[in-house]
């Protein structure tokens, strides 16, 4: 079966800028796929032209096995589309807006009314849904642009740094709904530059970075290519005596040894939890009690500066 989104080489320059240099990647049907990537990395260009609303200056696109130029009309019909600029409705309340995002969809009456009940319910949207979207905040416009995209049946969904704007708990609920759906098939393109979002919701990672794609794998994948250095931290039962220190530095010779407090020892190697089967074997024949370790992988965060970090040098 064809991948739901195939991307073969793609470019879109703004005059002289390449906002999108080349990338190349698959989104499989019923996965999320993140684009991640800093300010002007060139994602929400991508997700211009994959919806099909500007045209890419080469390279191939297909969405559902078909050409988003040739077939922009029938794709347009199976996505959904969360950009970040505000939504047009100024002047109706959330309610209306739905409704009438429901009507433009076809969706019919009944469902309609089921369905922005629901959505006011999930998004929490109940404590405003009688006023005005130009009255809303950054965030509630944002949650109510997220929610009404959900009025109609759609098998692909993209969501441009949909967070933006939201607290915590919304943000988590929002990301929920989303993967609610996803268990149901749906397939989403997200774009974020926030590392632990990515990590939540998506299958694949492509990090971008000025409109090429410098790593892309899962987020596991990831983090164990280019986690780097990890942290084991051991706890003894008793203070750190020199002799301990010793046996440690035989094992852990080259890498960074602290001590951060009384009768804690902290090693950073990229090979830390291999060193702390060592230590705790060599600990142990030499009759040193330990009270608790562990190891602490790296984050997302790490690695995408490490990544981005390459690049630059
Ligand atoms: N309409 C446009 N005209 C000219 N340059 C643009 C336009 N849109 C984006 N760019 C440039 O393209 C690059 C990528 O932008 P964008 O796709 O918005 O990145 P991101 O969404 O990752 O922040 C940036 O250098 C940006 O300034
Ligand atoms: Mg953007």
């Amino acid at each position: 079966m064809d991948a739901c989104i195939s991307v073969s080489d793609l470019r879109k320059s703004y005059g002289s800028v390449k906002a999108v240099d080349g990338v190349s990647f698959e989104v499989e049907y019923g996965k999320v796929f993140g684009f991640l990537g800093p300010n002007g990395a060139g994602k929400t260009t991508a997700i211009r032209v994959l919806t099909t609303l500007i045209p890419p200056t080469s390279g191939a696109v297909r969405v559902f096995g078909q050409d988003i130029v040739r077939h922009s009309k029938e794709i347009k019909k199976r996505i959904g589309v969360v950009l970040q600029e505000p939504s047009f409705e100024a002047n109706l309340t959330v309610e209306r807006a739905l409704e009438l995002y429901g009507l433009m969809w076809g969706v019919p009456g009944e469902k309609r009314r089921d369905r922005a009940r629901e959505l006011v319910e999930k998004f929490d949207l109940e404590s405003f849904k009688s006023m005005k979207n130009d009255e809303l905040s950054i965030g509630q416009r944002r949650r109510v642009q997220v929610a009404r995209e959900f009025m109609h049946d759609m098998d692909l969904l993209f969501l441009d740094e949909p967070t933006v704007g939201l607290d915590p708990a919304a943000r988590r609920t929002l990301l929920d709904y989303v993967k609610k759906h996803v268990n149901r098939g749906l397939t989403v393109f997200f774009t974020t530059h926030i590392m632990e979002e990515a990590e939540y919701l998506c299958d694949e990672i492509a990090i971008i970075n000025r409109g090429k794609i410098i790593a892309t794998d899962t987020p596991a994948g990831l983090k164990q290519k280019y986690g780097g250095v990890k942290a084991v931290e051991i706890k003894l039962k008793e203070s750190t005596a020199q002799s301990v220190m010793h046996l440690i530095r035989s094992i852990a010779g080259g890498s960074a040894i602290e001590t951060p407090a009384e009768g804690t020892i902290r090693i950073s190697s990229s090979e830390a939890q291999e060193m702390l089967v060592r230590i705790i074997e060599s600990l142990s024949k030499n009759a040193v009690q330990i009270e608790s370790v562990s190891v602490n992988p790296p984050t997302l965060e790490e690695v995408f500066l490490t990544v981005i970090g390459n690049e630059k040098a």
